[in-house]
């Protein structure tokens, strides 16, 4: 030490030279410590307290990492707050994530919206050994109920049947699409949790939806983001508050049905997923490790009227709306409806496989519509090695289904809607890795086949009977296909024309 004082006279020069070793030592010591930051992929640097904020648009985090991913390429750490997250763009990051490494990252992170609203329970936003316990109950009862069998076509055509009825009311007058078909989806899933439909007018069923509504708009909401990262914060936002008071509203309405429910189950007459999971309880009531306690069997059955509601309701929105945008491509689908089905039924699961062109519309819709705006949420659930980086167990991962659904290297023109992207140069339907607006691995979409089966039935269904048109006044060109953005997108209120064909 006094050697050191002599050589430095000026006791500044001195702190100065502690200072740097001290954080020489510390980024040694970071950099080779197993959870370091400085062990994830690179990324902008992030200030104090609020990491990266800055530099995000949180309305449209989607286009936001789009245009990072520019600077930083496809892999890179964004801080939120103090919380690093790993972002993933493109096709063949994504796939490496979700299917190559699908056990490392099938966790959702715990953010303070999702857990306040659920408890931690259900299906979406639950976690570890719950989470695949609730999940195979449901993907195994949903199949009973006919989900990817033919057998879900009754349900499903019964609900077209109500639809025609409702736009036939209209008598070829405008009117807005968005709450028939939330209505519409909304009925099959209920048809399939709760054992019953609704009456489009009943006014409990038609807040039901609002709320569902309302609340998949509020959570892709900038509010809501910013409540996540400084949940402290709390008292600043109104928004969390609306989707807290929406969820309690929801949450009374699914408690006294299945209060009333319970009172009529019979294992010998199994109406509905609600029922099902009624009697799993009375069966593993006595077993340790038990899962299917009340607040598991009410938080599903919410989500999945939630998730099965309003991303297929949007799906046939936007379906409609490019029919009357792209009038010749209304017309040919309905050419190859008249062709394979004729008028005297209704369209079938089967048909569909002699249908390419319809198929290879629907199929772009999603795509070019990318329905699922807010990135996907995945959390690693162990300490993991990802092309030379290292993730330490809980690390969150982002994933924009808009950089695969849009990847230049995958699709011939991503920012054109054009049904050929599904087609050979033969018009055979042609499958498309890159096709996942479901996602992919082990958090895939729970409900795919049944949304797959839904948007099929119901598009043909009501292409089937009605050309649609833009309002009086508005030509096709002038259409604005600006989404309405939440955490999924639908089209912007417009009203259109339903006409009977013959
Ligand atoms: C066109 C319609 C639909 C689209 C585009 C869609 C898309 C998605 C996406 C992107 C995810 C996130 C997956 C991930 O994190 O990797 C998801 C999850 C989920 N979806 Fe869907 N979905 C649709 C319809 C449905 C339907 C009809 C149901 C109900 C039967 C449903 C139930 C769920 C559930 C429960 C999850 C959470 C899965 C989990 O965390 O294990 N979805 N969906």
């Amino acid at each position: 030490m006094v050697v050191l004082y002599y050589f430095f006279q000026d006791i500044g020069t001195l702190q100065i030279l502690c200072a740097v070793l001290l954080l020489f030592f510390l980024i040694v010591v970071s950099a080779t410590w197993k959870t370091s930051p400085f062990r994830m992929p690179p990324g902008p640097f992030p200030l104090p307290i609020i990491g990266n904020l800055h530099i995000l648009d949180l309305k449209r985090l989607d286009k936001s990492l789009e245009k990072l991913s520019k600077k930083y390429g496809n892999v890179f750490t964004l801080t939120f707050g103090t919380t690093k997250s790993m972002v993933v763009l493109g096709y063949e990051a994504a796939h490496d994530v979700l299917v190559n490494h699908a056990d490392e990252f099938a966790e959702r992170p715990m953010l303070k919206s999702f857990q306040k609203v659920t408890n931690g329970k259900g299906l979406i936003f639950s976690h570890g050994d719950e989470w695949k316990t609730m999940r195979r109950f449901a993907l195994s009862t949903l199949r009973d109920f006919g989900m990817g069998k033919t057998t879900i076509e009754d349900r499903i055509h019964k609900e077209a049947e109500m639809l025609i009825k409702e736009i036939e009311a209209h008598k070829g007058q405008p009117f807005y699409d968005r709450w028939l078909m939330n209505s519409c989806t909304g009925n099959v899933i209920c048809s399939i949790i709760l054992g019953k439909r609704f009456d489009y007018h009943d006014p409990i069923f038609v807040k039901l939806i609002q709320i569902v509504s309302q609340n998949v708009k509020l959570l892709g909401c900038p509010a809501v983001q910013l409540y996540n990262i400084f949940p402290f914060l709390g008292f600043l936002f109104g928004a969390p508050n609306i989707l807290f008071r929406n969820m309690q509203e929801q949450r009374k309405f699914f408690v006294e049905f299945l209060k009333l429910n319970r009172q009529t189950v019979n294992e010998n007459d199994i109406r509905s997923y609600a029922d099902a999971f009624m009697l799993k309880q009375q069966e593993e009531m006595k077993k340790p490790d038990n899962y299917f306690d009340e607040e598991n069997l009410l938080v599903s059955t919410m989500n999945l009227f939630s998730a099965g509601l309003e991303t297929t309701s949007s799906t046939l929105q936007w379906a409609f709306l490019m029919m009357i945008k792209y009038p010749e491509m209304q017309k040919k689908v309905q050419e190859e409806i008249d062709e394979v089905v004729g008028n005297s039924r209704l369209p079938t699961l089967e048909d569909r496989k002699i249908m390419p062109y319809t198929d290879a519309v629907i199929h772009e819709v999603q795509r070019f519509c990318n329905i699922v705006t807010l990135p996907l949420m995945r959390e690693t659930t162990c300490d993991t090695n990802f092309r030379g980086y290292f993730l330490s167990k809980g690390t969150r991962v982002l994933i924009p289904l808009s950089s695969i659904l849009f990847d230049k290297t995958q699709w011939e023109s991503p920012e054109k809607f054009t049904p050929s992207h599904f087609l050979d140069a033969h018009g055979k339907f042609i499958k498309k890795a890159a096709f996942l607006p479901f996602s992919a691995g082990r958090r895939v979409c729970l409900g795919e086949s049944l949304a797959k089966a839904e948007s099929f039935l119901l598009f043909t269904a009501l292409i089937q009977k009605f050309t649609f048109y833009p309002a009086p006044g508005v030509t096709s060109e002038e259409l604005d296909l600006k989404p309405d953005v939440g955490a999924t997108s639908t089209p912007q209120y417009h009203l259109m024309c339903a006409v009977p064909r013959n």
